[in-house]
């Protein structure tokens, strides 16, 4: 009789502002996950500055992938696959990940699984439930990207929505911006508003009544500043909590609303979400709430989760793994990947074969 013998995933995340190394057994067991964030430096820009994330990269990752097996107790020997972000992203953040994780696979003979970001961000919702399976929709919002995609099973995601321009993320870190809030603007806005309003200013809620699943956040950081400079203007004070309250309660009212649909409409009762910005306990709670109301069961990873991290890109990439679903050490990286869309790659069947031989045991 042939056991499957556990599969160890070491997972390299860089495509943004965080470097981070993960150890995961079988896509779902969590042995360690270091996550070095470079927002201090960020800060003093506004947001994040591509060229000294790729050099920030550089400087840490050995030291975070050495972290990640030591806290985990392994060695590379104990390694049966290297994942990595190959995209989206910031290229020069991405290449940093990738080249590291092509040598490390090269080096200990290993296969290398290139995984897209926001397929490892629904994966997190795998590591948070070990029972969570698809089909579900999943809310995905994070600082690039708002989607509502059908997971229809571990490797075939659909996008049914997406912005039509900002992401959920930027206009938090946006409007952060015009109330002199540091970068990231998501947790400063979450942190404010705990003392604020949510019914004092209507703030628009941009699509939440489209018949389809799109949404609109550009206009968002303009209603603030209008709201702001009106107030000045007529020399009234006005209540920055109020502001932020009322902001956060509008981005949330179109989340909810429009994943909601999403359930309905595809008769799934089953609801995920996804990215930094379900890190909002405001957003968590409304969510929760509405899935009540709604007979919706709703899974949402921790917050150290939602935002960026490899742990989730090793959850990704075991399910890739099961399927044979193998890169070459000619991956590159792509800046603009689509969830969905094939990873190009020029892995020779033969070779996915020989690999998967290494992953049993008699
Ligand atoms: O998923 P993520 O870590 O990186 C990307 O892939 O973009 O998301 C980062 C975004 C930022 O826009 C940040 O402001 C937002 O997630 N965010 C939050 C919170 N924590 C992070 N937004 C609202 N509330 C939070 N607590
Ligand atoms: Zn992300």
């Amino acid at each position: 009789m042939t056991n499957k013998k556990d599969i160890i995933i070491l997972a390299v995340e860089s495509s943004c502002d965080e470097t981070s190394a993960a150890l995961v057994k079988n896509g779902r067991e969590v042995l360690s996950n270091i996550i070095s964030s470079q927002i201090n430096i960020h800060k003093r820009y506004g947001g994040v500055v591509p060229e000294i994330a790729s050099r920030k990269h550089i400087e840490v990752i050995d030291t975070v992938i050495k972290e990640a097996l030591d806290s985990a107790s392994k060695s590379l020997d104990d390694i049966d696959s290297v994942a990595v972000t190959c995209g989206p992203g910031l290229v020069g953040a991405l290449l940093v990940g990738l080249s590291t994780a092509k040598a490390l696979s090269f080096a200990i003979d290993k296969p290398l699984i290139g995984v897209h970001h926001i397929e490892g961000h629904i994966a997190a919702n795998y590591i948070e439930n070990p029972k969570w399976e698809p089909p579900f929709i999943c809310l995905v919002v994070s600082g690039g990207h708002t989607n509502i995609v059908i997971a229809h099973s571990y490797d075939k995601y659909e996008v049914i929505g997406s912005t039509r321009d900002d992401a959920a993320g930027e206009a938090f870190d946006k409007t952060a911006r015009a109330l002199n809030l540091s970068y990231p603007g998501g947790p400063q806005i979450e942190k404010l508003a705990y003392d604020g309003n949510p019914n004092v200013i209507a703030f628009p809620r941009v699509m939440i009544d489209s018949d389809d699943f799109d949404f609109s956040f550009s206009g968002l950081k303009s209603a603030v500043l209008n709201y702001i400079n009106k107030c000045k203007m007529k020399e009234t004070p006005f209540n920055r909590a109020d502001v932020a309250a009322s902001l956060q309660q509008a981005i949330t009212d179109v989340l909810c609303h429009k994943a909601i649909k999403a359930c309905k409409k595809y008769s799934l009762k089953k609801l995920a979400m996804a990215g930094g910005v379900c890190a909002n306990s405001f957003l968590r709670r409304s969510m929760e709430d509405l899935c009540l109301k709604n007979g919706i069961e709703l899974n949402v990873p921790k917050p150290v989760l939602c935002t960026d991290n490899a742990a989730m890109i090793g959850s990704a990439a075991y399910y890739r793994m099961l399927n044979g679903d193998f890169s070459s050490l000619s991956l590159n990286a792509f800046p603009s990947l689509r969830l969905g869309e094939n990873i190009p790659n020029d892995f020779k069947a033969n070779d996915i074969r020989n690999t998967l031989t290494l992953h049993t045991n008699n």
